[in-house]
């Protein structure tokens, strides 16, 4: 049988999805995490060495987590994927994507860049510069929202509203993150999340948060909506600016009716999402890696042994 690491520090539920959805394609999937890895040039088997692969490497790897730490430790994770990469190894999503998403000033970069309607965005280290923007933006009637550059699930967003908040304007490890805050649609406050896999939007759901925060990890609630072609559109071309295999995509429709990127996630949970549709997330995910990393690669070989 195949075996298929995947990376997490903590697999829960949805580490458990996707051994399910492994094993019903004929694969093992089996957890690691990337604080176990080394890089070994003295070793006679590979050079890269995974806890629990040591005779030989997996036919692939999902990443799940990414643990945090200093810069030295997330560059040797990174380090890692990469170097897996290079090796042939197929990296669901691989280091490239899991880098420029990770860090919010590259995602809105990246989005920008491709033509993408995303939010104002400033990202800087001088603080004077930061208030001045805040400020400014205060002035003309807009609020902001701070972020930490690396961050997930809402922890240490925040929201500006008046000049004194930029008293406790803080950066994040000495970068601010600073973006105009989108006025959603309707009642109350929501989002949008679009799972794409594979260059197609497959799902998507209304997040309704308790306040602005609409991840569900605050408690925001998730409803079903239908996903219209434009909004499907968006994500497909979210994902692809930031050159993943798969995504969560975080789109926030405004007063004016105008579809607005937040974000886009390398390592999206979709427990959430499975509530609101009535299909195996992890099945899709299994499906498109084992389908074109695997099987085509085998077919390869197959074709190159023959000739
Ligand atoms: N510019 C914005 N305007 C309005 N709401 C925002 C904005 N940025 C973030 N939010 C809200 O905060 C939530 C968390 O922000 P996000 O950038 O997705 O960070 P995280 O990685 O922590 O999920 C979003 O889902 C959204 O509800
Ligand atoms: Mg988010």
């Amino acid at each position: 049988m195949g075996r298929i690491a995947i990376f997490t520090d903590d697999p829960g539920w949805h580490g458990k999805q996707l051994c399910l959805a492994f094993a019903r394609r004929g694969y093992i999937g089996e957890y690691v995490s990337l604080t176990e890895c080394a890089i070994n040039l003295d070793s006679t088997e590979t050079p890269i060495q995974i806890l629990g692969f040591e005779n030989q490497l997996p036919e692939a790897v999902f990443v799940r987590g990414v643990p945090g730490g200093s810069l030295q430790e997330v560059v040797f994770y990174l380090d890692v994927l990469h170097a897996l990469k290079i090796m042939n190894i197929p990296v669901y999503n691989d280091g490239y994507a899991i880098e420029k998403s990770v860090d919010k000033g590259m995602t809105s970069f990246l989005l920008n860049n491709a033509g993408l309607n995303t939010p104002l965005t400033w990202v800087l280290k001088d603080r004077e510069k930061a208030v001045s923007i805040a400020e400014q933006e205060l002035k003309q009637g807009h609020r902001l929202i701070s972020k930490p550059l690396f961050g997930s699930q809402g922890e240490g967003v925040r929201r500006l509203e008046k000049t004194t908040d930029l008293f406790w304007l803080t950066s994040s490890n000495g970068i601010y993150y600073l973006q105009r805050f989108i006025e959603c649609e309707g009642q109350g406050y929501s989002d949008i999340r679009v799972f794409v896999v594979f260059g197609k939007s497959i799902a998507a759901m209304r997040r309704c948060g308790t306040s602005w925060l609409n991840n569900v990890a605050r408690g925001a609630k998730c409803e079903a909506i239908e996903l219209n072609d434009q909004l499907a559109e968006l994500a497909i071309l979210a994902t692809k600016a930031l050159s993943m295999d798969y995504a969560g995509v975080d789109i926030i429709k405004d007063k004016q009716g105008q579809y607005s990127i937040i974000e886009v996630n390398s390592i999206p949970a979709w427990k959430g999402l499975e509530t609101v549709c009535d299909f195996n997330i992890a099945d899709i995910l299994a499906e498109d890696l084992i389908g074109r990393y695997l099987n085509d690669k085998k077919s390869l070989l197959k074709i190159a042994a023959s000739c």
